[in-house]
């Protein structure tokens, strides 16, 4: 049973969106589905991290039911902290599978700048064992030990924040539309040594949704090839090599064999890069490098949109903008106008058209989503 991919719907990421989450939700599902050329849907899940605890509003996928006009259809709010709009899509991509339902909106919502968000981001971690620390610092930690242990220098990371810049500077729905070059990079204030200002994703609002259907019901320009979960162990040093993304791997390696792809022939990577460090060690656990090799990608420019790689071809987490449960519903969005040419300036070029790849993190390398998208 071929899922499709059939439209979407995206809000300007911007440092504080003045409307509830569920009235963003509420508008994203309309417009997507004016867009699919569905009457309605059968399911609408909804992703959040936050709106429970900033905004004080838990049940929100029957909240943007309501809104949308659609009470009645089933509804469901899933969540894997960071990575909840990928675990929305593939509880999506699995009911449809199933034959349980014909169509799904999927729409991810955040509003981070309704309270503090740091309190809420540092739940994904251990609330025992990780009491001291918060995602930036995990991460500053891998980066340091990337570093140390294959001898790499911290300008050989640039490139991955260039290059996000620089395809964020052409998109008119991210959050920072402005280039950065190396000199910036460097210089920019640290934020926990070795991590600097251009090395992580921002706080910030926003919202998108995407209308899934099965095939034959309602066909569309793209297919939701693949989908697959995997986990590490939760915490980063219980991992036998904490720079080997172990569950980015095994949900890659997942999708492949479930959908017959492998490494070469994905065209771009839409891939999760919260922090330089996570962008690196997916572009290894998925082949595109070997162990200790994947700045080199960056390094020689092969995540450029005119690589051989594309990667973040929107601006990614880290320019576009890292709204948390909106954030795999913004990279879907973005691989569906790639491939239905629809891009802007941020275009492809033709010869890119074909099977892309997504990766979406929850917590510190702890529970990977892998899709595959490609022409249908
Ligand atoms: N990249 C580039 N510029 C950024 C930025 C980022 N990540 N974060 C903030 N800025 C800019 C702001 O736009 C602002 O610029 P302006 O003065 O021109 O308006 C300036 O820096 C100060 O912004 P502010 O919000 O005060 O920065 P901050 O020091 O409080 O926050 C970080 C910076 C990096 C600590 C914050 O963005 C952060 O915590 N990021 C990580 C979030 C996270 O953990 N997400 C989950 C990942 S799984």
């Amino acid at each position: 049973m071929a899922v499709h991919l059939l439209s979407a719907s995206r809000l300007p990421v911007a440092k504080s969106i003045n409307q509830n989450s569920w009235e963003m939700g509420g508008t994203l599902v309309r417009e997507a589905l004016e867009r699919s050329g569905l009457e309605s849907v059968d399911a609408i899940y909804a992703s959040s991290m936050m709106s429970g605890e900033l905004e004080g509003q838990m049940h929100l996928a029957s909240l943007i039911a309501d809104e949308a006009g659609l009470a009645g259809v089933e509804a469901m709010d899933i969540s894997a902290v960071s990575a909840s709009g990928a675990a929305a899509i593939r509880a999506a991509y699995l009911a449809i599978q199933s034959g349980e339902v014909n169509s799904v909106a999927v729409v991810g919502v955040e509003r981070m700048s309704a309270g503090d968000a740091n309190p809420v981001l540092r739940k994904a971690l251990h609330a025992v064992r990780e009491s001291e620390k918060t995602m930036v610092l995990k991460n500053a930690d891998a980066l340091a030990m990337y570093l140390k242990n294959h001898s790499v220098q911290y300008e050989s990371f640039v490139n991955f924040a260039i290059n996000a810049h620089r395809n964020g500077a052409k998109n008119p729905l991210a959050l920072f539309q402005k280039e950065v070059d190396e000199a910036k990079v460097v210089e920019a204030r640290i934020i926990a040594e070795p991590l600097r200002l251009y090395d992580c994703s921002p706080v910030c609002d926003g919202g998108a949704c995407i209308v899934l259907s099965r095939s034959d019901h309602k066909a569309g320009d793209v297919k939701l090839a693949a989908s697959a979960c995997s986990t590490d162990r939760f915490v980063l040093e219980d991992r036998q090599d904490p720079l080997d993304f172990l569950a980015a791997r095994k949900s890659f390696q997942k999708a492949c064999d479930s959908s017959g792809r492998n490494t070469p022939d994905f065209k771009f990577f839409e891939v999760h890069d919260a922090f330089n460090i996570m962008a690196c060690l997916c572009l290894e656990a998925c082949g595109f490098a070997s162990k200790g090799r994947g700045f080199r990608l960056a390094e020689d420019g092969d995540i450029y949109a005119d690589g051989k790689l594309p990667i973040a071809t929107m601006g990614g987490l880290k320019a576009r903008g890292h709204p948390i449960g909106a954030t795999a519903l913004y990279q879907a969005a973005e691989i569906h106008a790639q491939l239905t040419e629809t891009a802007g300036a941020n275009q492809l070029p033709a010869e890119k058209i074909g099977p892309a790849l997504m990766q979406s993190i929850g917590g510190a390398g702890t529970t990977l989503f892998t899709h595959f998208f490609e022409p249908a």
